[in-house]
């Protein structure tokens, strides 16, 4: 099997520029800084889900050993970000949303953080936090999703969504209309949250652990009445965060908090059981999807509708049933969507948010309309396969969506799969072969860069930005190298620091298209720099016009050839020991001419033994249209990590609350599954790499989301092709086979 396919590529050299440092330990993560003085604060939580904090007891903890404070509701210095906005100077300034740390009394979800100790050392600090006592005045929670998700407590966070008929289906020559449910799905990235705040004055550094340190460095500004100049923001090396670092959460405010009431830098790191209650979640949902095609399997019509939770305090959307208004083509289609509020910690965005869960309500929709069409999946998607957007009729930049089916269905054995369910057989056990689509949204958002191209050849790039795990440092480098004509060794490329050119957070799968269109901003513009100073200060390129120079491997080139010189010497002569160039490339501005998406279509073939209902994956390929592959050892990655989430999403992970107590559970790696090694089969990556330069100069379309995104619901079909069981609630565990 071709699982190692970069392997003998022309990217054969494809290492990540910074692989060694994080394999080798040399790469410092934001909980691995120690500024001189450094404190720790660990936190306080509470133990009911809602309620009041009738008292605390802080006595017997105060007294123990190397403890500096205790801060907590009634000792909490103000925040004066948590105070309703002053729309006075600023009509669009915003509330602060989230939950107000220390700020008053009330209880609003179990392992909500109520105080927090600081101390000498770790040690200390989770020592005393267990002295402190805890009086509640108790409310009854409300954390049932099940029972409670067709409440009257219901938000609408947008409109109705309808294209022509609301029932169409309903009037299909066939339809169906069944239900599927998501549990809660827990961030757990290798490395937990963590933060050091350390003030000097009015100045603040805060290394923290963040999708997008200019992202925190904004929040922190506008929470402590900062200047941004102020604020500082590090955020060297990312441990992945999945989008549980896209915005930044209590523990980031408790610890600049702590260490300006204690004038000393303090340290803020979660455990795994904290990750579970403080850094936000896949929301719980549930879907009813109703699908309608002709005999020939034209759809007809389609009802999306989606309930996902959110907190009390906090609405958290992410439009689940909006897939279903543009992945096929189909004439009539209603989504809805609402929000169930309970009294749990706010969910937040989590790989491939919204189509992640929509797609497995609309492709197992679309698997189970195939069987009773008695038409290939594959065959029913093509024939709904939509040219235009089918809302705005818009043309996609690039879609190659069709020949992501082609690419996947050779490379799995496709022709292999029993029309008829549980009809094969290998070994003993049951085989299923299934298939789904991924989807995600393909943009361009502003980004600045900056070059500094050196009299020794090498050429340092940077900007703010973060890389959780991506590979977008290498990207980087490479795009660079590429556009310089430069040795991949002798690019850098430098972020995770505010006081780099401003670089979007990295989330959306969008961070290759916008900074790399910066990057080739500063590199355009550092060629035609290179021509005017030649002009200006070599003989032989004196007479010529810019546009009469071509740069090639680092030389300027005489268009008749008459003259050449390399950056190096040209920069001597010049007597410039560096070129710098800053350059802003702005969002993409096209949106009323083109849809903008990339695809993936994910394909598994599994066993699930007949009698214990053990699933064990064979193998998956998953093919995307992700535009052009800047880096195939990074992508292809990217890819396999998304399919191991979705494996997870598919087959192990479920955040379970008892309800009596509004309370996790699970929230631990014993309990808690994410898959391991031996869950994951092999894989093959297929990219059709069509570059868009529509979207953007580099090419590319984002990968990160449509690598998860169809995962599950592609496993969930498989077994049901294995089985003849159709599983419409995640996990699906071997109970619910048997
Ligand atoms: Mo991702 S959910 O955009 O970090």
């Amino acid at each position: 099997m071709d699982t190692n396919k970069y392997n003998d590529s022309i990217f054969a050299d494809d290492d990540r520029v910074d692989g060694l440092a994080k394999v080798t330990g040399k790469a410092k993560f934001s909980a691995e800084f120690k500024p001189a003085g450094l404190t720790y604060g660990v936190f306080v939580c509470s133990t009911i889900a809602k309620g009041a904090i009738k008292q605390m007891d802080i006595q017997d903890a105060k007294k123990a050993p190397g403890v500096l404070d205790i801060i907590y509701y009634l000792n909490c210095p103000e925040v004066p970000g948590f105070k309703p906005a002053d729309r006075t100077k600023n009509p669009n300034a915003r509330d602060f949303t989230g939950l107000k740390v220390f700020h008053n009394n009330m209880v609003v979800s179990n392992g909500q953080p109520i105080a927090l100790v600081v101390a000498d050392t770790f040690e200390r600090a989770v020592h005393a936090a267990s002295l402190v006592k805890v009086d509640y005045i108790k409310e009854n929670a409300e954390t049932d999703f099940d029972k409670n998700k067709f409440n009257d407590k219901l938000l609408k966070p947008r409109p109705d969504y309808l294209r022509k008929e609301k029932d169409a289906w309903k009037n299909a020559e066939v339809s169906l209309e069944e239900e599927y449910t998501i549990p809660i799905e827990t961030h757990n990235p290798m490395e937990m949250h963590g933060t050091i705040a350390v003030w000097e004055g009015e100045k603040l550094t805060v290394y923290d652990k963040s999708q997008g340190p200019k992202g925190v460095q904004g929040e922190l500004a506008r929470l402590f009445a900062l200047d941004e100049k102020n604020v500082k923001v590090i955020t060297e090396f990312v441990g992945g965060a999945f989008g549980s670092a896209l915005r930044s959460w209590p523990h980031v405010h408790a610890a600049v908090i702590a260490a300006k009431k204690l004038n000393l830098p303090v340290k803020v790191t979660l455990n795994r059981e904290q990750m579970f209650t403080m850094v936000g979640y896949r929301p719980q949902c549930w879907q009813k999807v109703g699908i309608g095609a002709s005999k020939d399997g034209k759809l007809t019509g389609i009802a999306h509708h989606a309930i996902s939770n959110t907190s009390s305090y906090e609405d958290f959307s992410e439009g689940i049933s909006s897939v279903s208004q543009y992945l096929y083509d189909c004439p009539n289609v209603f989504t809805t969507y609402k929000l169930l509020p309970l009294d749990v910690n706010t969910p937040t965005w989590m790989r491939g948010p919204g189509p992640a869960s929509g797609c497995f309500g609309l492709e197992s929709a679309l698997d189970e309309l195939s069987y009773k069409l008695n038409i290939d999946p594959i065959e029913l998607r093509i024939i709904n396969n939509a040219e235009l957007h089918p809302h705005s009729k818009l043309p996609w930049t690039t879609k190659f969506l069709k020949e992501c089916y082609a690419l996947g269905k050779e490379k799995i054995g496709w022709s292999k799969r029993p029309t008829v369910p549980g009809s094969l057989k290998e070994d003993g056990m049951l085989v299923g072969y299934g298939m789904a689509v991924g989807v995600f949204g393909a943009g361009r958002s502003a980004a600045t860069a900056k070059g500094i191209l050196k009299m020794d050849g090498s050429l340092l790039l940077q900007s703010a930005v973060s890389d959780m795990g991506p590979g977008t440092t290498t990207a980087m480098v490479k795009i660079g190298s590429e556009q310089m004509g430069l040795e991949e060794k002798k690019v850098r490329f430098e972020l995770g620091d505010t006081d780099f050119p401003t670089g979007p957070t990295q989330g959306g799968s969008g961070s290759a298209t916008a900074v790399g269109s910066a990057v080739i901003a500063v590199c355009d513009a550092m060629k035609q720099s290179l021509k005017e100073m030649a002009i200006e200060n070599i003989a032989a390129f004196k007479a010529l016009k810019a546009d009469d120079i071509k740069y090639e491997n680092g030389k300027l080139i005489a268009a008749n050839n008459t003259a050449s010189i390399h950056f190096m010497d040209l920069l001597k002569e010049a007597g410039k020991p560096e070129l710098q160039v800053s350059k802003n490339s702005t969002g993409f501005a096209q949106r009323d001419k083109y849809a903008t998406n990339s695809f993936s279509v994910h394909f598994v073939k599994l066993h699930v033994h007949p009698v214990t209902g053990v699933i064990k994956l064979k193998h998956i390929v998953s093919a995307a249209d992700a535009g052009k592959i800047i880096s195939e050892k990074t992508a292809r990655s990217q890819m396999v990590g998304g399919a191991v989430g979705g494996i997870g999403m598919a087959m192990t992970e479920e955040t379970l609350l008892d309800h009596r107590y509004g309370r996790y559970i699970n929230s631990n790696f014993v309990d808690y599954h994410v898959p391991v090694h031996a869950d994951v089969p092999p894989m093959d990556i297929v990219f059709t790499n069509q570059p868009d330069y529509i979207i953007s100069p580099t090419g590319a379309k984002g990968i990160g989301e449509i690598a998860l995104v169809g995962v599950a619901p592609a496993i969930l079909n498989a077994v049901y092709n294995a089985t003849g069981k159709r599983v419409r609630d995640l996990p699906v565990t071997p109970d619910k086979l048997i």
